[in-house]
C-alpha cells in the first residue's frame, strides 16, 4: 500500500508550490498526475504573473483595486488583499529558485501592462512564463525529494465518513487499480476548459478535480463564471497571448476601425477581457468581422521586437495560418479560456471538507469573481497554492494514522470501470463529449440567455442519460487504455456542465463574464452574491446564494 503525509492531485504550478511548502515543512509528499509534471496545463500560460513590486512605486492597493474591479465586484475582498500583499514576496521568490525573468534595459525585473490594469505590474519570461515556472518548481521539488505518481489517473477520493483519507487510482502504465492514502488530500487539478468547445485549454483539463471535490461534499461556486479570452487564432481556438496587446498590438474590424474606442476609449485594447470579448463579437454579430474573426494587427511594432518580446506568438502565427505578424495582420476571435469558478475554499485552501483542500484553477477562493485580470492566474496557483500546504500541514500533524483497510474502496471503483468496459452501448466517448461542449459554447457563450442556457442544461442532461446508459468503450485492455481514460474523464465533465449551466440559470442578472442579452444590467440591491452548488449523494441538487464579502470598495459602475 502506498502511504503519504500529504497527497497532492495534479501537478501543475499550484500543485508543485504546495509540494515544494509542504517538503520544507518535514511532510512525506507526493503527486499525482495524469501527464508528465511539465505537461500540465500551466505550461500553456504564456503572459505573465502580476505582482505590485513597491521598488517601482506600485503599491498592493492598486494591484487589489484593478482585480476587484476586473471581477466586476465579485471577488472577496479579503481574499484579494491577502493576494496582493503576498504578490511581491511570491514572484521574488520564484526568481530566487531560479526563474529567469525577463528584464528592462536598466537591467531590473522587466513588466508589461495587461488588461485592466492601471499600471505595468506584468512579470514575465518572453512569452512562456507559465513553462519556465513550472520547470523550476518541478526541478525545485524534485530536489526536496518529491514523490510523483506520473500516468496515474485518480477515479475516486476515499472517503470514510465525510472524512478524506487518500485516492483510489489507475496506474495508466499497467491499468491496475491501487489505493493511495495520505492524511491530507490537496487537489490542485486544474480547470474544466474541455467542457467547451473550442477552447485554449489542453485536452486533459477536462474537470476531475472539481467533479471528485463535488462528489465528496465540497461546493462549487460561481461556475457560470467562464472567461472567453479576446485573442485566439482563427480556425485553431490557440491562445495568443494578451502579452500582443500589453506590448501595444490594435484591434481593427473589417472597416479598418479601431473599435475599442467605442466601448473602452481609456483602456482600449486593454480593457478587462469580458469587455474585449463582449466588443469583438459584437463586432462580427453586427457584421464588422471577417470570417466570423477581428483583427490583431502588431505591424507597428516591427519585426526585431516581435521577435524578441513575442517569438511563440509569431511561430504559432506562422506554423498555423502562413501569417508573419510583422508583415500582416493576424485573424482572431474570443474563445473559452478559464474558468473562475470552482471548489469554494477560503484563503487557506480548506474545503469544508475534513482532509480536504484545494488551489489554483479548480479553486475558487474568490479571487477573480466574474472575470479574472490577465496574469492574476498563476499569481493566485503560488500564492494560495503554498497556503493550502501550511493548513494541510497543521491538520495532517493532528491525524494519527493514515492507514486504512482500502480493499472495499478499489473494489467499488473496480466494479464500476468494468460496468463502463461491458456497456452494450452505441455512443462513443467523442460522440457525447463533442455534442455537450458545443453546446456549452453555444448556450453559455460570450452572450447569452435564457434560452440559450436552457438549451445547453437540455444537453448536459442528455449527455448524462447517454454516458450512463449507452456508452461505448470498444478497447478492453488495460495497458495506456486511453479510450477508457477519456470515458472517465468524461463523466468529470459531465459534473462540471452540469454545475455550469445551474449557476448561470439561477443568476438573474448581467456581471463580469456573465452577460445575459435578456438582463443586461447588474443588480447590485439582490445579487452582489455568489452562487454555491452542492450535490448530494443522492445526486440532488442545492443552490445557495452567499454574500460577496466586501471591505473597503464599495462597488461602483464599472466600465472597463
Ligand atoms: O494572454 C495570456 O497570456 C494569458 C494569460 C492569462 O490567462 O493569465
Amino acid at each position: 500500500m502506498y502511504d503519504h503525509d500529504l497527497l497532492i492531485v495534479g501537478a501543475g504550478l499550484a500543485g508543485l508550490r504546495c509540494a515544494v511548502e509542504a517538503q520544507r515543512m518535514g511532510l512525506k509528499v507526493a503527486v499525482i498526475t495524469k501527464v508528465h509534471p511539465v505537461r500540465s496545463h500551466s505550461n500553456a500560460a504564456q503572459g505573465g504573473i502580476n505582482a505590485p513590486l513597491t521598488d517601482r512605486g506600485d503599491d498592493w492597493k492598486g494591484h487589489a483595486l484593478d482585480t476587484i474591479k476586473g471581477s466586476d465586484y465579485l471577488a472577496d475582498q479579503d481574499a484579494v488583499e491577502i493576494m496582493s500583499q503576498e504578490a511581491g514576496e511570491a514572484v521574488l521568490e520564484l526568481e530566487r529558485m531560479g526563474v529567469i525573468f525577463s528584464r528592462g534595459e536598466d537591467g531590473k525585473l522587466g513588466t508589461r501592462r495587461f488588461g485592466g490594469q492601471k499600471v505595468a505590474r506584468t512579470f514575465f519570461v518572453g512569452a512562456i512564463t507559465g513553462s519556465a515556472l513550472l520547470h523550476v518548481l518541478y526541478e525545485q521539488s524534485l530536489k526536496l525529494g518529491l514523490q510523483v505518481y506520473e500516468e496515474w489517473f485518480v477515479t475516486s477520493l476515499i472517503n470514510e465518513e465525510g472524512v478524506i483519507k487518500g485516492v483510489v487510482a489507475l496506474d495508466l502504465k499497467t491499468g491496475e487499480l491501487e489505493a493511495i492514502t495520505a492524511k491530507a488530500v490537496v487537489i490542485a487539478a486544474g480547470g474544466a476548459g474541455r467542457v467547451f468547445e473550442p477552447s485554449t485549454n489542453a485536452l486533459i483539463c477536462t474537470g476531475d478535480g472539481l467533479s471528485l471535490a463535488w462528489n465528496n461534499g465540497a461546493g462549487l461556486m460561481d461556475m457560470e463564471m467562464i472567461q472567453y479570452h479576446p485573442t485566439t487564432l482563427a480556425r485553431t481556438g490557440i491562445l495568443m497571448s494578451e502579452a500582443a496587446r500589453g506590448e501595444g498590438a490594435y484591434l481593427f474590424n473589417s472597416e479598418g476601425d479601431r473599435f475599442m474606442e467605442k466601448y473602452a476609449p481609456d483602456y482600449m485594447e486593454l480593457a478587462s477581457r469580458d469587455v474585449v470579448s463582449r466588443a469583438e463579437q459584437t463586432e462580427i454579430n453586427e457584421g464588422r468581422g471577417i470570417d466570423g474573426n477581428v483583427l490583431l494587427d502588431l505591424r507597428h511594432l516591427g519585426k526585431d521586437f516581435i521577435e524578441s518580446r513575442l517569438g511563440y506568438l509569431q511561430e504559432v502565427s506562422v506554423e498555423f495560418l502562413g501569417i508573419d505578424m510583422a508583415e500582416k495582420p493576424v485573424p482572431i476571435r474570443p474563445g473559452m479560456h478559464y474558468i473562475m469558478g470552482g471548489i469554494k475554499t477560503d484563503v487557506n485552501g480548506e474545503t469544508g471538507v475534513p482532509g480536504l483542500y484545494a488551489a489554483g484553477e479548480c479553486a475558487n477562493v474568490s479571487v477573480h469573481g466574474a472575470n479574472r485580470l490577465g496574469a492574476n492566474s498563476l499569481l493566485d496557483t503560488v500564492v494560495f497554492g503554498r497556503r493550502s500546504a501550511t493548513k494541510a500541514s497543521e491538520y495532517v500533524k493532528t491525524v494519527k494514522d493514515s492507514r486504512i483497510s482500502t480493499s472495499e474502496h478499489v473494489e467499488k471503483d473496480l466494479n464500476r470501470i468494468k460496468k463502463i468496459l461491458n456497456n452494450k452501448g452505441r455512443f462513443r466517448t467523442s460522440e457525447i463529449r463533442n455534442t455537450m461542449a458545443t453546446a456549452m459554447t453555444e448556450g453559455i457563450g460570450v452572450f447569452r440567455d435564457q434560452k440559450s442556457m436552457e438549451y445547453a442544461k437540455k444537453i448536459v442532461e442528455e449527455s448524462k442519460i447517454k454516458f450512463r446508459d449507452s456508452l461505448v468503450v470498444e478497447n478492453k485492455g488495460k495497458v495506456y487504455n486511453t479510450d477508457l481514460l477519456f470515458a472517465l474523464e468524461l463523466g468529470y465533465m459531465i459534473d462540471c456542465a452540469e454545475s455550469i449551466v445551474h449557476g448561470a440559470l439561477t443568476r438573474k442578472e448581467s456581471r463580469g463574464a456573465h452577460f445575459r442579452t435578456d438582463i443586461k444590467d447588474r443588480n447590485d440591491k439582490e445579487w452582489l452574491k455568489h452562487t454555491l452548488i452542492y450535490r448530494d449523494r443522492s445526486g440532488e441538487l442545492k443552490i445557495e446564494t452567499p454574500d460577496v464579502t466586501i471591505t473597503q470598495w464599495k462597488p461602483v459602475e464599472r466600465v472597463y
